[in-house]
């Protein structure tokens, strides 16, 4: 399972939140650079209609394939209650010749795309991943080099952490006090569920560019 919450940032505040996010968690930033094939299940797989997204790290020397699929949120007043989304996840490294593998297997190629960003990776009472990423759409199949923004001037903020049955509600709490320190410059929430830009982000960015990068939290 993991825990995600997700919201958007104008490309100009990116710095500020970068330099929130250096000192918050003590560890270099990761390039990001993702090409994402998400295919659908054809109708000889049966009733129930599958998702998978097949994605490739780009930013690799020798790029490196991954598969993973998004199951259905966790329901119930429980749930409900939680400000992060909690959903069973599951995801695995696969070699180069996956797409021909669930091609042969029936599934359709729904949409692809290319994120391109960064993310940090740490540990805040969990383990956290936070990814700033444009979305971009490709011109043409598969050319990641002729990809277009599908947002112009606003980015992705995705905050993602591996939970299990028994400890989620832990996970979930130490993903939302992480959210409160990027408050004044973004709104996280759970995917779907969209609340647009905060209008504290010019001042909280302004005051973080002048403070001066990797002010330890
Ligand atoms: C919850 O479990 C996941 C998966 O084992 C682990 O990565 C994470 O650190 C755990 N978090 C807490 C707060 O126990």
């Amino acid at each position: 399972m993991e825990c995600v919450v997700q919201g958007i940032i104008e490309t100009q505040h990116v710095e500020a939140l970068e330099i929130l996010l250096q000192g918050i968690c003590g560890v270099p930033r990761e390039r990001l650079r993702l090409h994402e094939i998400c295919l659908k299940s054809g109708p000889n797989l049966g009733a129930v209609a599958s998702e998978v997204r097949i994605m490739c790290d780009l930013e690799q020397t020798e790029p490196s394939w991954t598969v993973k699929h998004i199951g259905g949120a966790m329901r119930g007043s429980g749930a409900e209650q939680l400000s992060v989304l909690v959903r069973t996840m599951v995801e695995s490294k696969v070699s180069k010749n996956v797409l021909r593998l669930f091609y042969a297997l029936g599934y359709k190629l729904d949409h692809e795309l290319l994120r391109v960003g960064f993310s940090f990776r740490f540990h805040r009472g969990t383990h956290i991943t936070v990814t700033v990423s444009s979305v971009n759409k490709m011109l043409k199949l598969h050319s990641t080099d002729e990809a277009v923004p599908v947002t112009p001037g606003i980015q992705l903020v995705e905050v993602t952490a591996p939970a299990t049955s028994e400890n989620y509600s832990e996970v979930a709490s130490a993903v939302s006090t992480f959210c409160e320190y990027l408050a004044p410059l973004l709104h996280l929430s759970k995917p779907g569920i969209s609340t647009g830009v905060v209008p504290t982000a010019a001042a909280a960015a302004a005051s973080l560019l002048s403070d001066g990068a990797g002010t330890t939290m």
